[in-house]
């Protein structure tokens, strides 16, 4: 199961401009997109995934939806809106973006996003991509893993972890995921009770295996363009980097503004309910002045 990250605040703060079309640009296994649906009875949801496990999901569970024309399921990434929706220039009122990774990803082995479960090394969201976790740690220059680690995984010194891979790898190729975590637990330790000590580096694995804090920038500037004047484009982060590319430009952005200076975070009930809500913040750009006539918009559905 995947439980949808700050629900009751997405559907408000979409729910307030009345929309009829709405983009969710990472449907995951459509908690979201299930009740974004409900906000309009007579509009329409285009959702993505670049992970086709997702999409085979979705095409089981809401066929009903997709069959009466409300849902537009596509196997594709919000990193090329181009390419994975057309050109779209003003078509939404509500564009989602919940960044990261899905829990049933995370709990499959086969995967290669975990290392409680032994799988292999892939971390792959869309498996028709080449990179995978392993040809970064066995292939990529020792210079780029210190980067990695450091920039992605905010790891202060990764240097003996990596300089460990660098020395293994002459011998043996790194394959499965076990393999990278009982290294890093044997140079590493368990510094933090709790804390497995693979956890920052596996996540700085997976954004660099998917591209994902480059992606995420040179999107932006579409995503805040395929919005109507006065439509809101929200987005959920679960990592400072992020955080701080999507506050810097929803700021900056000419298209538009924040509709809030400050981050919206999950309540503590949330919290302490969902413990993968913890690291969650929204923050909500609008298209346009905030002086738009939203009477214009109420009756469009279908256009
Ligand atoms: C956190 S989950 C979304 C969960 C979803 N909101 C729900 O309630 O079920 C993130 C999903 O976004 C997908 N994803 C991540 N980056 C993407 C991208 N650039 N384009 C399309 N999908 C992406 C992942 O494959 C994953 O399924």
């Amino acid at each position: 199961m995947h439980k949808p990250v700050l629900l009751k605040e997405v559907l408000h703060f979409s729910g307030e401009i009345h929309p009829h079309r709405i983009l969710d640009g990472t449907f995951g296994r459509g908690g979201h997109t299930r009740e974004l649906l409900k906000l309009s009875p007579t509009g329409e949801v285009t959702a993505l995934d670049q992970d086709l496990d997702a999409i085979t999901y979705g095409c089981d569970t809401f066929a009903t939806d997709i069959n009466a024309g409300r849902l537009r399921l596509l196997h594709g990434s919000f990193h090329d809106l181009k390419s994975a929706v057309g050109a779209e220039e003003g078509r939404y009122d509500v564009i989602l973006l919940d960044l990261g990774v899905s829990s049933p990803q995370l709990d499959v082995a086969e995967r290669g996003f975990s290392f409680y479960h032994d799988g292999p090394l892939d971390m792959r969201m869309n498996r028709s991509q080449t990179t995978t976790a392993a040809d970064v740690v066995n292939d990529w220059p020792e210079v780029e893993l210190l980067t990695i680690f450091k920039e992605y995984g905010e790891i202060r010194r990764p240097d003996r972890v990596v300089r460990a891979i660098v020395q293994d790898r002459k011998t043996q190729r790194f394959t499965t995921t076990r393999q990278l975590a009982g290294l890093i637990e044997r140079v590493e330790g368990w510094k933090r009770k709790g804390h497995h000590p693979a956890t920052t580096y596996f996540l700085a694995l997976r954004m660099a295996v998917n591209n994902e804090l480059e992606g995420l920038s040179q999107a932006l500037p579409d995503l805040m363009r395929a919005l109507r004047l006065g439509g809101r484009l929200l987005v959920i982060t679960f990592h400072s980097l992020e955080d701080r590319i999507i506050k810097y430009a929803f700021k900056e952005s000419e298209l538009g503004f924040p509709l809030f200076k400050k981050v919206i975070v999950p309540t503590r009930e949330e919290q302490a309910e969902n413990p993968r809500a913890r690291s969650a913040k929204l923050r909500i750009f609008q298209r346009g002045s905030g002086n738009e006539d939203e009477s214009q918009y109420a009756t469009d559905a279908g256009d």
